[in-house]
């Protein structure tokens, strides 16, 4: 894959639980300076409904007028994908960003992504970015696991996806709900390499109190 794609990344919405963390996560990568090819899944689309009361309309043009004044973003920084726009960059490796992450990620799309299935845009973007060798995140959330979704996550970890589960940690004294989710947003945009100030990282503060 070639540096000229360093500035874009691939933001996949599907339907798991953590609807705030996918749509944190797209604001910072807006606010990086990151284009951004979004794709939602149907099932993505309800979680939003009922997680954040936001009812994206399902045509990706509408959904991106919609997004665009939501997070007031250049539109030149978001284009919404169609869950079979075969024709999208991201569905092949001569044109996809390096970058992929998938937030929140529903276990029967790690499935599906484990087994190479490419069966939507998502699936086969996600296939695209394990094939040409580039970083792929999975921020999965269900609970408890069971051995097929743990096996699953396994097999990705083995291809060198990164597995980061939606399990924000307690010790940066989180007030709010946004807290939580700040967490788990800034641990992503570490992971991806970009500058983050949404929680402070450990040992700094507590070591300026000590
Ligand atoms: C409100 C809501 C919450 C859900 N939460 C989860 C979840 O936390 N984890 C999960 O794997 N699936 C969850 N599901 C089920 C998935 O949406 C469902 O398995 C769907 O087929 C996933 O498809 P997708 O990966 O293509 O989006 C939830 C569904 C709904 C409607």
């Amino acid at each position: 894959m070639t540096n000229k794609k360093q500035n874009e990344i691939t933001l996949a919405f599907t339907g798991a639980s953590g609807a705030p963390y996918g749509l944190k996560l797209l604001e910072s990568l807006l606010a990086a300076d990151y284009k951004v090819y979004l794709l939602i899944s149907p099932a993505a689309r309800v979680v939003l409904a009922t997680e954040h009361d936001l009812k994206l309309p399902s045509g990706p043009e509408a959904a991106k007028k919609a997004l665009v004044k939501l997070f007031g973003c250049d539109p030149e920084r978001l284009e919404v994908c169609g869950k079979e726009d075969w024709f999208s960059p991201v569905a092949s490796g001569s044109a996809a960003p390096k970058k992929m992450v998938i937030c929140p990620c529903s276990v029967g799309s790690v499935a599906s992504i484990a087994h190479g299935m490419s069966d939507n845009l998502i699936e086969r973007a996600a296939d695209v970015v394990i094939k040409e060798r580039g970083q792929l995140m999975l921020v999965v959330r269900e609970t408890p696991f069971s051995t097929l979704h743990l096996e699953n996550m396994h097999k990705l970890s083995q291809l060198g996806v990164t597995i980061m589960p939606a399990s924000p940690g307690f010790y940066h004294n989180p007030k709010s709900i946004d807290d939580l989710v700040d967490f788990m947003v800034a641990r992503i945009l570490d992971h991806l390499g970009i500058e983050q100030e949404l929680v402070p990282r450990w040992g700094y503060d507590q070591r300026n109190e000590a």
